[in-house]
């Protein structure tokens, strides 16, 4: 099974990092499910971090809900309960007992920390491009958050990223660079994994594209350094930086970084379905495999790629949940964000994830235009009733 530092997976599949999704409402529908090895923050900018936190003297709003360090707490592995007792309970196995999930639900009277629960580690990624600041708030993140693994970015594409900031992938131009920034945070890790009495440190990873432009590949030197400084697994999206999301995601690319480094490699990029999770798998030597856009359609992927995994049928583990229980957990899941925000705020969340749910149904279009223009509570639940009613629900491919 997929071992990054200290830390066991339970599952090789791997939720992908996705600005403006990963948060702890979205997490909580990716547990419910079971089959995912690693859940993913937002990723974060270490300078705007330390100094929001200075002027407001908080960071945890800002987290996305990220749980906190329990005083005490010595385990550096997800897998272990805060009370030092070892958790061997398989999410997947949790859910098969409790059926179709449909009488779970999550929010005011779930434990405070399901993850660490369920045995699934969250890893928090970081973006910059100046050691000390990256050092000082991986440090900071380690020492006050209950989080398993610290990620670097350097796979982001975003103009204000890349092109202003000169960070994310951009420093794949220069892969020096990339192995200080890298190099400052291990240490810090294990200066604030030592200070906390930590069993093991915090394992650091990465997260980087092929380079900034075909004709600048830089995929195996960055890997190869990023290795040589201590980083505990790199995930290679296989597109360049230029590339943003277009075309597709070359896995030959990133079965020539594997080939080089010793570390696990988690490989990313246009994943749809299970079977073609477990056939990347399978077919580059991967070590596990990131899914990010189809799970946001489609939740249940990584429940359906571990249950083939595991050796299930195809009959059996593609079982996809029906347009009811589609339609119920878009509505649970804007309750879990009723309860962790704002009205308007859940209101404004569930506006870019409801779409999504959307996706393959009849009217999808029309659902979208309807459901971004909602504002209260009210309104978007009467969106959903309107597009979701149960008598005459219609998902293509059912
Ligand atoms: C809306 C959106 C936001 C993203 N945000 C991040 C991010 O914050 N950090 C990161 O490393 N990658 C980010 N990505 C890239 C994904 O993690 C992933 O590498 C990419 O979507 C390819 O995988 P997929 O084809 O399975 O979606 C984002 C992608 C999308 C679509």
């Amino acid at each position: 099974m997929l071992k990054i530092g200290s830390l066991r997976l339970q599952s090789p599949f791997l939720q992908a990092p996705m600005a403006g999704f990963s948060n702890d409402a979205w997490r909580r529908i990716l547990l419910k499910f079971g089959g995912v090895g690693l859940l993913a923050s937002e990723m974060m900018h270490a300078r705007g971090s330390l100094e929001m936190e200075r002027r407001r003297k908080t960071l945890h709003g800002r987290l996305f809900g990220l749980p906190l360090r329990e005083k005490g707490d010595r385990s550096a592995d997800g897998t272990q309960n805060s009370d030092g007792t070892q958790n061997t309970e398989d999410p997947l196995r949790r859910f098969a007992q409790n059926g179709n999930s449909r009488n779970r639900t999550f929010g005011k009277d779930a434990a405070q920390n399901p993850f660490r629960e369920a045995g699934v580690p969250l890893s928090v990624q970081i973006w910059d491009n100046q050691p000390e600041p990256m050092a000082e708030f991986a440090e900071k993140l380690i020492r006050e958050y209950d989080i398993q693994t610290i990620d670097l970015n350097f796979g982001c594409p975003a103009a204000d990223v890349v092109q202003k900031a000169h960070c994310g992938s951009w420093l794949l131009q220069f892969p020096e660079k990339v192995g200080e920034l890298a190099e400052a945070v291990v240490q810090a890790s294990a200066r604030a994994s030592k200070a906390l009495g930590l069993s093991a440190p915090v394992p650091v990873t990465a997260k980087m594209r092929l380079g900034y432009s075909a004709e600048k590949l830089t995929h195996l030197e960055v890997a190869r350094t990023l290795e040589s400084v201590g980083v505990s697994a790199v995930t290679v999206h296989g597109r360049t930086t230029r590339q943003m999301y277009s075309g597709t995601a070359d896995w030959e690319k990133i079965a020539e970084v594997k080939a080089v480094l010793s570390i696990p490699v988690i490989g990313n990029g246009d994943i749809r379905t299970a079977p073609q999770a477990l056939d990347a798998l399978k077919t580059y030597g991967v070590d596990g495999v990131m899914i990010g856009r189809t799970a946001l359609n489609e939740p249940w992927i990584f429940r359906q790629a571990f249950a083939l995994f595991s050796g299930i049928s195809e009959s059996e583990a593609l079982h996809r949940p029906g347009p009811e229980f589609q339609r119920d957990l878009l509505l649970e899941h804007f309750n879990v964000l009723l309860e962790q925000h704002e009205e308007a705020e859940a209101v404004m969340l569930m506006r870019k994830f409801a779409p999504c749910y959307g996706v393959g149904m009849k009217n999808a279009r029309q659902f979208r235009v309807r459901v971004v223009q909602t504002r209260t509570a009210e309104e978007f639940r009467a969106a959903v009733r309107e597009f979701f009613p149960s008598e005459t629900l219609s998902i293509d491919g059912i």
